[in-house]
């Protein structure tokens, strides 16, 4: 079976590399791909846009990929699933209406209210002063977000009136264009974040190993938020209890309350949640896409075949599918540019890659190009190494140890990835 991976970051990349890992699947395209998947096996880059829905759904058709995998939210908000489904293609990842559980904050929260999942209290503006008042009438600190997709840079968590008061003031000038039409002025909430991205088949979900993010750039988790710089899997503050809440709580009246709704959501959903310090999760956000990079520790340690996995979603029969994992831990530390998450230079050459997988880790590449025989940096995330051990220590140390011998100039990345769990 031959399949289409759309996307170009170091998610796409462990897709493509996941579903290869499987002897039914023969060959990966990926859409546009990145240096990664132009050098795994078996794969190969088509340089097309993701938004050309017509273009792949004729190349799908014509060469017979008979499994297509929707890795970032744009093209699914924008209907990408819809429309290959239409052509009689296999698609992995939610329609349109699905999609808006991450393209609309304010929609996602009226589901969560209706659902009675566990959240923030949360109120939604469209008007400037209105919210403006509401800040002061509640007081610092408070989440504030741009209810649209704004590549993960629409959320402030505002510490003082003074931040709060700014990002409203950012988003309803504009700085978010259409995404920041309404804004989502949301309580703060405390504990640890982690991330439970689920399958499922509009019927039942089943989570995969819980897993978290280290979002802040720099060690301690200080400075400014990026897309993630590390993540790590299966975590231990997500127990099996917790899970089974996560569960009982948050997944299954998500799929139940779009099902009431009409929406036949197949595909991941992924809930960013909040462990209280009483052990309650609460939803922070659901995304409709797997994570980046929680899908670089997560993947490596599922047994079960990728395609077959997304196969039982596609076609409405997951229930009949176990989940097989790995016993051990993943951890997968982010190598960026330098300057990220602001701007970053591009076109350095990397070099170390045969070093690095010598060492047993996965050097996962994110924003990354092939020039020849040369691999050079284009992106801000530049790679995602995934060390694999049968503890979270032996995790990190293989993907430190890989990152030593990967070098290319300003390279940065986080050396506390993972200190919430070690020992653990
Ligand atoms: N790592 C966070 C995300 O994928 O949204």
């Amino acid at each position: 079976m031959k399949a289409l991976v759309v996307g170009s970051g170091g998610r796409e990349h462990t897709l493509a590399w996941s579903l290869l890992r499987s002897p039914k699947i023969t060959e990966v395209v990926c859409v546009p791909g990145n240096g990664g998947t132009a050098t795994l096996p078996h794969c190969r880059n088509l340089a097309m846009n993701p938004g050309d829905f017509e273009g792949i759904a004729r190349f799908a058709l014509v060469n017979n990929l008979e499994l297509v995998v929707v890795g970032p939210e744009q093209p699914l908000a924008d209907g990408i699933t819809d429309y290959l489904q239409g052509q009689g293609l296999k698609v992995f990842g939610p329609c349109q209406a699905g999609a808006q559980i991450e393209a609309s904050k304010a929609w996602a929260k009226a589901l969560m209210v209706e659902a009675g999942i566990p959240t923030a209290k949360a109120e939604v503006f469209t008007d400037e002063a209105a919210a403006l008042a509401y800040l002061n009438q509640e007081g610092a600190p408070l989440v504030i977000k741009a209810d649209g997709l704004a590549a993960g840079k629409g959320v402030t968590v505002a510490h003082t009136l003074g931040e709060a008061t700014q990002a409203i003031t950012d988003i309803f000038s504009g700085k978010f264009g259409a995404a920041g039409r309404q804004v989502v002025i949301e309580a703060f909430m405390t504990g640890q974040e982690a991330s439970v991205l689920a399958v499922t088949d509009g019927k039942t979900i089943r989570p995969l190993v819980p897993a978290q993010d280290h979002k802040a750039i720099g060690e301690g988790d200080t400075g400014p938020n990026t897309g993630g710089m590390g993540a790590y899997a299966p975590t231990p503050v997500v127990t099996p209890e917790i899970l089974e809440r996560v569960q009982r709580l948050v997944l299954e009246p998500a799929i139940a309350t779009l099902r009431r709704r009409g929406i036949d959501y197949r595909g991941i959903l992924y809930a960013g949640l909040m462990i209280t310090p009483a052990g309650e999760p609460q939803v922070v956000e659901f995304n409709c896409r797997f994570g980046d990079p929680e899908t670089q520790a997560v993947l490596p340690l599922l047994e079960t075949p990728l395609e077959e996995v997304m196969l039982a979603c596609i076609e409405g029969r997951l229930e009949t599918l176990d989940l097989q994992w790995q016993t051990g831990a993943a951890a997968c530390v982010v190598v960026a540019a330098e300057g990220y998450p602001d701007s970053y230079p591009k076109g350095m050459d990397i070099t170390g890659f045969e070093e690095a997988a010598a060492t047993g880790a996965l050097v996962f590449h994110g924003g990354t190009r092939r020039q020849g025989d040369r691999i050079l940096a284009d992106g801000g995330r530049v790679l995602g190494v995934t060390g694999l051990g049968d503890s979270f220590e032996g995790a990190i140390a293989n993907a430190y140890a890989a990152i030593d011998k990967i070098r290319f100039e300003g390279m940065y990345y986080r050396r506390d990835i993972g200190y919430r769990v070690m020992g653990s």
